[in-house]
């Protein structure tokens, strides 16, 4: 495992730029390669600010961010472009020959051709995930941020999915914002943010 794979957050204060007041103030957080933390917290707590903040686009004015090169985001709901599947996997990578595509398909499960067609409404919301989750390892990405994956799923795709989420990215730094329980447990470690700092530490 390299270790320039994980995520060092040293006393980092960070506001949306447009924002007069700081989103987060003192957070400190290292994730360790290959680590899967579960972030939870109260509505507006700041989750979605720190992936912003590991992201790039949440300035910060205090403090130091050390992130890998390759991080992927995957938000609630999948973002995919009305095209071919080889398409939107290769907005992870434009080089990725045919062969890399499927490996990562097959590595989600998903049985998809390469030519077929996709787009918002074509898939379901489990199958929009693994796409996006197989973009993910398209890009290679050396850290993957979940935005709450399950929201928009079932009870029986939110467990497929939470197993693939296993399987699948088991070697990579995982940051998985949820607000379920039974998600949350099946991380290494459980961080809770609220009012804009890290307060618990919990570890399982
Ligand atoms: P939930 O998604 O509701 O669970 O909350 P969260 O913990 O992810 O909180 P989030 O980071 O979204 O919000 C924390 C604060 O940041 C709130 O006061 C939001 O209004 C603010 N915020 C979130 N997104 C944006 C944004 O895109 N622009 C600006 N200016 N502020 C934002």
């Amino acid at each position: 495992v390299r270790d320039d794979r994980g995520v060092v957050l040293s006393g980092v204060t960070a506001r949306w730029e447009d924002a007069a007041e700081p989103v987060l103030s003192g957070v400190e957080l290292t994730v360790r390669p290959g680590e899967r933390v579960a972030v939870v917290g109260g509505s507006g707590a700041g989750k979605s600010s720190l992936f912003g903040v590991l992201l790039g686009f949440v300035d910060v004015s205090r403090g130091t961010v050390e992130v890998p090169a390759r991080v992927a985001w995957c938000p609630q709901e999948a973002v995919l472009v009305s095209t071919t599947v080889r398409e939107n996997l290769r907005i992870g990578d434009p080089d990725a020959s045919d062969d890399r595509l499927r490996a990562a398909l097959d590595a989600v499960g998903l049985g998809l051709d390469l030519d077929t067609e996709v787009g918002p409404t074509l898939l379901s919301g489990g199958e929009a995930q693994r796409l996006g989750l197989a973009r993910a390892l398209v890009h290679d990405a050396d850290l993957v941020l979940l935005d709450e994956p399950t929201a928009h799923l079932d009870e029986p795709s939110a467990r497929a999915l939470l197993d693939l989420i296993d399987t699948a990215l088991a070697d990579r730094t995982v940051l998985h914002v949820t607000h379920r329980p039974e998600e949350a447990v099946r991380a290494d470690r459980v961080v809770e943010i609220a009012e804009g700092r890290v307060v618990v530490r919990a570890y399982r």
